[in-house]
């Protein structure tokens, strides 16, 4: 059975309190296609006044630190996310292993972490265009996988994205068979990993998916949804994928 479709909206660091309005016009779209999943993780600075202003709509975090608490400056903890509203948080983007050098132990550790505080778990993998170019991507991306898996995995909490390094941002899409042969392998690795339970784990796209590309997308075998960047700032871009998601 096709598992249900999940639409995040990775908002990076981009918004302020005025794009508060945003993010109410994105969660009336998504009550009206309660057949979708649908998620907005801002920057940590709004989680709380999205949440509260947004009771029934489901807002994330970009990140959170791997230990309870402690001497980690600038850093946030799953159980403040939590606290803040919080009901998820994306950990391992790209971005942040590259600018933030963050190491597939320590997404592993993230993702216990989060687990252990009651949120969900959305892990990041994704190849950069030399890896394509070499004909490693497949091979890079299910390591990434086994090396952030966390332990006692369920697809209660934990979702896989795959987001090619090379489509992020750039207005670039893979083609769909590569998406459909990165999705399944994804899918194969998670057999391997977590055995029965692997069906049910969401895998999601992401990389310059929008309103155009979006019905395509989710079309593909094994895709159960999209991560979103640049086209889920604003009800007006993020609208029309929620509604290909419904209709997929
Ligand atoms: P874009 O949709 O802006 O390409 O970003 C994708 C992404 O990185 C989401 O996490």
């Amino acid at each position: 059975m096709a598992n249900r479709k999940y639409i995040v909206g990775n908002w990076k660091m981009n918004g302020m309190r005025e794009q508060l309005s945003d993010i109410k016009e994105i969660a009336e779209i998504a009550g009206q296609n309660n057949q979708v999943d649908v998620a907005i993780c801002p920057p940590a600075t709004l989680i709380a006044q999205a949440a509260d202003n947004n009771p029934d709509f489901m807002i994330g975090a970009q990140d959170c630190h791997f230990a309870a608490k402690g001497a980690h400056t600038g850093c946030l903890s799953a159980d403040m996310i939590r606290e803040a509203g919080a009901i998820m948080t994306i950990l391992g983007h790209s971005e942040r292993r590259a600018d933030q050098h963050e190491t597939d132990a320590e997404i592993k550790a993230k993702a216990e972490a989060v687990h252990a505080a009651g949120l969900g778990a959305i892990i990041c993998v994704g190849e950069t265009e030399e890896e394509r170019d070499a004909g490693q991507a497949v091979d890079i991306v299910c390591g990434q996988l086994e090396g952030s898996f966390p332990d006692k995995a369920e697809a209660a909490w934990l979702t896989i994205a795959y987001e090619p390094v090379w489509a992020i941002g750039t207005g670039r899409v893979p083609e769909a068979s590569d998406v459909e042969e990165m999705h399944a392998a994804i899918r194969n690795k998670l057999g391997k990993l977590m055995g029965d339970g692997a069906d049910a784990v969401r895998i999601l796209y992401g990389g310059s998916m929008n309103g155009g590309n979006a019905s395509e997308l989710l079309a593909v075998p094994n895709v159960d949804g999209g991560l979103v960047g640049g086209a889920s700032l604003t009800a007006e871009k993020f609208g029309p994928i929620i509604e290909a998601a419904a209709a997929a």
